[in-house]
């Protein structure tokens, strides 16, 4: 049962695993992980490789804890390069970024169209960018939410893929508006990726 306003139509060729790109504590990535059945393990996310451009990301610690390879470039060309390099080689289709905060090149992006996506906690196109949570919070919407979108070359510009809401009570404060966003992009983005695995 998936708990997401809207799933676009776009299509997806048959994928077989996912590549992630992060660069700091890999919550998602963690959540991506542990989104299958914890007995059978059926329903697992096939995760290849985890790349940061940040060595220090505690997102790559979580990857080793789970035996999956990873990756630290932090020179964005070479980065792009071996992730190109580690798709093909590992039959991926669906590279998701989680977490990933340098943008990527026009070139890269064209290359893997409509094989990239990412995750925004804002319900997009409102507060693009860095710091949505705060900003959203800051403006006093009552309103605000988690997308998941197609990566194009522009910033948080691509074509929606899901989006779900949160609503900002009077009483939430910073912290606890980020608890709620977290928990909704923990369960939608798992969904979101087995959804288009299975296309
Ligand atoms: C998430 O809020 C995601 O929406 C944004 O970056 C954050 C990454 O968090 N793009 P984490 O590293 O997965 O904990």
């Amino acid at each position: 049962m998936f708990n997401y306003a809207c799933i676009s139509n776009a299509r997806i060729s048959i994928m077989s695993g996912i590549v992630v790109l992060l660069s700091g504590s890999g919550t998602n990535l963690q959540a991506i992980l542990n989104a299958k059945h914890p007995y059978t393990g059926a329903d697992k996310i096939d995760v290849k490789y985890v790349i940061s451009d940040n060595p220090k990301a505690f997102g790559l610690e979580r990857a080793q804890k789970e035996k999956i390879p990873t990756l630290s470039q932090p020179n964005i060309k070479l980065l792009e390069k071996s992730v190109t390099k580690l798709a093909k080689a590992n039959k991926v289709d669906l590279i998701v970024l989680a977490g990933f905060m340098k943008l990527l090149s026009a070139g890269f992006v064209r290359r893997w169209e409509s094989h990239i996506i990412n995750i925004h906690p804002s319900l997009l196109p409102a507060f693009k960018g860095a710091g949505a949570i705060n900003r959203a919070y800051d403006y006093g919407c009552r309103m605000t939410g988690v997308t998941i979108h197609y990566v194009d070359k522009g910033m948080d510009t691509g074509k929606i893929i899901a989006q779900q809401e949160c609503r900002i009570s009077k009483r939430d404060t910073l912290q606890t508006l980020e608890k709620k966003i977290h928990k909704i992009e923990h369960k939608l983005y798992p969904n979101v990726i087995k959804e288009l695995l299975k296309k």
